[in-house]
């Protein structure tokens, strides 16, 4: 198994350029199920739940074309679709259970795998029960056995009035792709509206899709016979972006940003400004650097869009390590979401945490190298910046976690003066 070893302290200096974004493109990839006519994709990031997605799409019947760069993908329909999403392919990824709703919807059936993913939220898992719930409503019947869930509906899935009891990104993004070609029309609320919620809505809308966005959280859609062919470019990643504005703020670094739209990150970038960042924000572009010294903050919380990400949570509290002065955060979103505190704190960290709030003594000197173990895909991201700041090597195991969802990240931390390299063993 492969390790990062950074030899710090180091400082960002130059430009970046942002992937497309994971999120937004695995519920569009799902989606494609309900298309006859070929999808072709733009700016998909080459990570590996990506690959994982467009192979439970071929295990499912789809035909996936790569260009000659790798950057443009076609999928189209083979003779045989299938149904089956199995448990070999799905339980390294929480989206696999996207597939659902959509085969459903098209076919009306599906035997789907319970998904996997990162594991944020301690004993207490990471449920499917409101995609289920609402799926129901729309008229799909369920049974779930040794780990599947067989589904099936009674010819087409039909439009509801259907409100979430509370937000979420991906029983939203499901449902949504669920309603457009069922009977009717649908009126869903509660909806999450993460900029990757939108992308799915904008992708869909593009193939012939009738959905009206009619209230913050509400959607209105009219069921379609069929979606019509197209070709789409993701959004870039907001949490790519996020991760590498830190890592200019924490290494008093100088960073051009491309590629990515700042409108869709002001929350970050408000918090970014009250630590002492200087920012500059333009079409498309952040440029950020670092001030001398980080202040503290106190009282970030997660929350659902336009809220603070759950997903920048671990790479904050980095920069917040290194702060003048005691900060805190509080996890609304996963309330275990706190197991990169402990290789923090083999750095030097003075982070203690209770009742889903972490209190966070920052030290500007902070940290000095050690070894430490990734837990899952951002506090492994965390774990790279926080041995990028720190005095001396750190090594970092387990950085698979971290290759499912950062495209060449290595290579673009060296590209910007990070001393980074890859060990195997
Ligand atoms: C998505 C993101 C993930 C991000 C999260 C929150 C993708 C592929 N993943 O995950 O990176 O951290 O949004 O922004 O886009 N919940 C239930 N029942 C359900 C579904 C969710 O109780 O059926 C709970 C979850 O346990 C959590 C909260 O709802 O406490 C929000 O989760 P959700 O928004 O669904 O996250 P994901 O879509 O899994």
């Amino acid at each position: 198994m492969d390790k990062f070893v950074i030899k710090g302290p180091c400082k960002v200096r130059g430009q970046v350029l942002i992937s497309g974004s994971k999120n937004s493109a695995l519920p569009i990839l799902a989606s494609t199920l309900l298309f006859d006519e070929t999808v072709t994709l733009e700016n998909l990031p080459q990570v590996r739940d990506i690959d994982t997605m467009l192979n439970l799409l071929k295990s499912l019947g789809k035909i996936v074309q790569f260009s000659k760069n790798k950057k443009i993908v076609k999928i189209s329909n083979s003779k045989r679709p299938k149904y089956f999403a199995s448990y070999s392919i799905v339980k390294t990824m929480r989206a696999g259970i996207l597939v659902l709703g959509p085969l459903v919807a098209k076919y009306q059936k599906s035997i789907s795998s319970f998904p996997g993913g990162c594991i944020l939220n301690g004993n207490s898992g990471r449920p499917i029960d409101l995609h289920l719930s609402t799926l129901k409503k729309l008229g799909m019947k369920y049974e779930i056995k040794n780990g599947y869930i067989h589904a099936s509906s009674k010819g087409k899935l039909k439009g509801r009035s259907i409100k979430f009891p509370t937000i979420s990104v991906g029983a939203s993004q499901q449902l949504i792709i669920s309603s457009v070609l069922a009977t009717g029309k649908s009126l869903l609320s509660g909806l999450a509206t993460e900029p990757e919620v939108k992308d799915l809505t904008n992708f869909l809308k593009k193939a012939g899709a009738k959905i009206k966005w009619v209230g913050k959280r509400t959607c209105r859609i009219i069921g379609v016979e069929k979606l019509k062919g197209i070709r789409y470019s993701v959004m870039g990643d907001r949490i790519e972006t996020g991760t590498f504005c830190v890592a200019a703020t924490l290494t008093k670094g100088r960073l051009l940003i491309k590629n990515f739209d700042p409108k869709l990150i002001q929350t970050e970038l408000k918090i970014l400004k009250k630590v002492g960042a200087k920012i500059k924000e333009s079409k498309n572009q952040i440029l950020i650097q670092g001030p001398k010294k980080i202040k503290n903050i106190k009282n970030i919380v997660t929350k659902e869009y336009e809220g603070f990400p759950t997903d920048l949570q671990p790479i904050f509290m980095v920069l917040l390590c290194k702060a003048d002065g005691i900060s805190t955060i509080s996890e609304k979103i996963f309330k275990g979401r706190f197991m990169h505190v402990m290789e923090l704190q083999r750095l030097g960290a003075k982070i203690f945490v209770k009742n889903a709030k972490a209190l966070i003594y920052g030290d500007p000197n902070f940290g000095i190298g050690a070894e430490v173990m990734s837990s899952d895909l951002r506090a492994s991201a965390a774990l790279v910046l926080a041995g990028i700041t720190s005095k001396g090597v750190t090594t970092i195991s387990r950085i698979y976690h971290l290759e499912r969802g950062y495209e060449q990240f290595e290579q673009k931390l060296r590209k910007i003066g990070v001393n980074i390299k890859r060990v195997s063993g």
